[in-house]
């Protein structure tokens, strides 16, 4: 299908596939109904060696009380091509929720709150549902049967108010730059930025990250580099099944290695979100293989039974774990690097992240119990501005009277039973 205008393509987003193929995403039986829509977001601009860091609100979203299964995303241009990372990096997208005053106008966006995940960061850090970064087109989303993220729950929307959803998409064009790595990992001399966006100053040692490539900043290109302003968009595939009393409901929880929880009167949490590796000085000489290692060690006030994880992490990275207070493994995640130019593929990135789906039941997290994070970067050479985050999708409940046996063949008959 050829792409052909935006116009076109919302009025083929709205005809909803009925997916006729059952998901090749789990184990057990199918959920019968998946249906599939595809979006594309606002338009964005971007010339050579610029940044967008925007938020996009009240983005097209499946209506109703239903359960995701899955959201995929990747950029593309006007002509529906995809984009590759080494011209249009993708540093991160996010999808969060919030609650609007119904009948608000559109252009004031005080009156909203979001309606963040399930934690475990600060107020306003790492509250989204959805979101990955430059592994996007390579990172397994679909949720096993019968779990679902539910939302558009009526009965959870405050009076008064309508459920909506936000982008923040970051990307950054590499076009023309004279240091891809650079750019991408927003080293501040190469944006020639001093302040951060709201005009306060860096400290000194701040070399790079988020607050030297904020919206609208421009990296520096090689002499004489010309290129031609691009319309993007960021194209995104949502599964959903509609609400029914036999879907098992997730928890979203993000954990991020740079969480320096305080145990005070108040527990505290102090996301950073990004964090610096300085570089490894000794060569390799010592032997460690010249590993920066970033740990932190944070309770868990409910848990569950894991369903999904994966971590983020940027170039450099080499995986990252969660462990349980005894020393388990509860999730491991490896970046894969690409090896050739197409998109999807692309030389030195991290085009996808392995994923953890362990048998439903086997992989518990106790209510109260002290996780730690560990996030592993090479750091010859050094990095700046990476990230060391897990996500975890979380069942508090498992269907009905499942695993009172824990064996896989009774939570087959479970299923069988409950989807036909
Ligand atoms: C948004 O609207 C509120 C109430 O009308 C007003 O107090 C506030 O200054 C506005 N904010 C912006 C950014 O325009
Ligand atoms: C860098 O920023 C300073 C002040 O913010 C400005 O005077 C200077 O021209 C900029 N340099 C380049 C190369 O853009
Ligand atoms: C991180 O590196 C340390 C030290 O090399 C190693 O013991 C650990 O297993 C690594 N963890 C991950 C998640 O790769």
């Amino acid at each position: 299908m050829g792409f052909v205008s935006r116009g076109l393509f919302f009025l083929l987003a709205i005809f909803v596939l009925i997916l006729s193929t059952p998901c090749s995403c789990g184990f057990g039986k199918t959920h019968k109904n998946v249906k599939s829509a595809v979006f594309l977001s606002p338009k964005f601009e971007i010339g050579p060696g610029s940044v967008v860091n925007r938020f996009f609100y009240g983005i097209d979203f499946p209506k109703g009380h239903i359960a995701i299964k899955s959201f995929y995303a990747e950029v593309v241009d006007e002509a529906g091509k995809s984009v590759p990372l080494h011209e249009t990096y993708m540093h991160h997208w996010v999808v969060a929720r919030y609650y609007r005053p119904k009948h608000q106008s559109h252009r004031n966006h005080s009156d909203i709150f979001v309606s963040r995940n399930s934690g475990v960061c600060q107020t306003k850090i790492n509250g989204q549902y959805f979101g990955l970064g430059s592994e996007t087109r390579g990172t397994a989303t679909d949720i096993p049967d019968p779990f679902g993220i539910v939302v558009g729950n009526p009965a959870e929307v405050p009076e008064g108010y309508e459920e909506k959803w936000f982008f923040n998409i970051h990307a950054i064009d590499t076009r023309g730059v004279v240091d891809k790595r650079g750019c991408t990992e927003c080293w501040c001399d190469l944006y020639n930025v001093t302040k951060d966006e709201y005009g306060n100053p860096l400290k000194s040692d701040y070399k790079g990250g988020l607050l030297c490539c904020y919206d609208y900043t421009q990296c520096k290109l090689r002499e004489g580099f010309e290129g031609p302003k691009r319309s993007l968009y960021l194209r995104y595939t949502l599964k959903w099944v509609d609400w029914d009393k036999f879907i098992v409901p997730l928890k979203v929880y993000i954990i991020d290695s740079t969480d320096t929880f305080r145990k005070s009167k108040f527990p505290e949490h102090d996301c950073q979100v990004e964090y610096q590796v300085e570089p490894c000085i000794t060569g390799d000489k010592d032997g460690n293989g010249c590993v920066d290692v970033k740990r932190a060690t944070i309770p868990m006030k409910n848990g569950g039974y894991v369903i999904y994880g994966v971590a983020h992490q940027h170039k450099g990275g080499n995986g990252a774990t969660l462990y349980g207070q005894d020393g388990r493994v509860i999730c491991s995640s490896r970046p894969r690097y690409g090896k050739g130019k197409e998109a999807g593929n692309e030389a030195g990135y991290i085009v996808g992240m392995s994923t953890c789906y362990p048998q439903p039941g086997s992989v518990k997290i106790m209510d109260g119990e002290t996780v730690t994070i560990e996030s592993n970067y090479s750091n010859n050479p050094g990095h700046t501005g990476v990230m060391g985050l897990v996500y975890l999708l979380v069942a508090e409940q498992l269907p009905r009277q499942h695993f009172r046996h824990s064996s896989r063949s009774s939570f087959y008959m479970n299923v069988n039973s409950l989807s036909d």
